[in-house]
């Protein structure tokens, strides 16, 4: 298997994902394909709520849950996200704690420490889950909450790793929890990223101590798909697969 420094890649993609996703620090999202947080609510009101953000990236969510009045830090691999993430802070005038690290290893904060552990489109870079989610236990209070999204577990199915593209047929899997390398859009950097079944997904959340309140998998909005795959694309079938799902656990005592 092609060995991957997951931090380079993250560093030379870097550039490319903030100018093509332009993400909000209006409200913190879930990902390209899913409703902000301002409209689906999941965390409620976070004034004065302890937040920590897993796989922060540039920072956004973060920055947005500061402006809402949240107690906020970050953490990712990548200095190239984080430099972004502290210069839009500073632009932004709000401060937020970004620290380097991984995140199966959070020992930069305390146990019990946050309200929530949030964390958008980062875990299917983790590979070692349990750890990471252990990790995730550890620094949430009892009765914390973690709400996490991923690429939903359908999507990896759809793509072909030899031909590195979309296909119509399932080329991966379901079942396939090995990584899976592919290249970071028109960057040619390469990146792996883990598939988990959702059976695997609370079997590992429910071992880390973690109640699984609820799972979401929002529609996409017909405008968005019309303009990817318009119903004459070849790929047009591929709009019936769902492309995000998001979990909200709850830490037990
Ligand atoms: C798709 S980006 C999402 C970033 C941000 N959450 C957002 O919504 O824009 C994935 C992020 O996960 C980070 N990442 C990948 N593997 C990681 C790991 N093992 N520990 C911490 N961060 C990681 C990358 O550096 C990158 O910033």
């Amino acid at each position: 298997m092609k060995r991957i420094d997951m931090r380079a890649a993250w560093n030379r993609a870097s550039a490319d994902y903030q100018r093509r996703h332009a993400i909000s620090t209006h409200s913190a999202h879930y990902g390209p394909w899913a409703p902000l947080e301002n409209e689906l609510r999941l965390l409620g009101d976070v004034r004065g709520r302890r937040i920590l953000e897993v796989g922060c990236g540039g920072g956004q969510c973060s920055i947005a849950f500061a402006r809402q009045g949240a107690i906020a830090a970050g953490i990712d691999l990548s200095d190239a996200q984080l430099d972004y993430a502290r210069a839009l802070a500073a632009a932004e005038g709000v401060a937020v704690e970004f620290v380097r690290g991984a995140a199966d290893d959070l020992h930069h904060f305390a146990d019990g420490a946050w309200d929530i552990v949030f964390s958008v489109y980062a875990f299917q870079y983790v590979a070692d889950m349990p750890r990471c989610l252990g990790e995730c236990a550890r620094v949430l209070r009892p009765h914390g909450r973690l709400v996490f999204s991923l690429d939903h577990p359908f999507r990896a199915c759809f793509f072909d790793a030899v031909e590195q593209d979309v296909t119509l047929y399932p080329a991966r899997s379901y079942f396939d929890a090995s990584p899976m390398a592919w290249t970071f859009a028109d960057t040619g950097v390469w990146m792996h990223s883990y598939h988990h079944t959702f059976a695997a997904w609370i079997e590992m959340l429910t071992a880390a101590g973690f109640r699984l309140l609820r799972l979401l998998e929002p529609a996409p909005p017909t405008e968005m798909l019309d303009d990817i795959w318009p119903d004459d694309d070849p790929l047009s079938a591929l709009r019936h697969i769902p492309p995000t799902v998001i979990f909200v656990a709850e830490r037990s005592e």
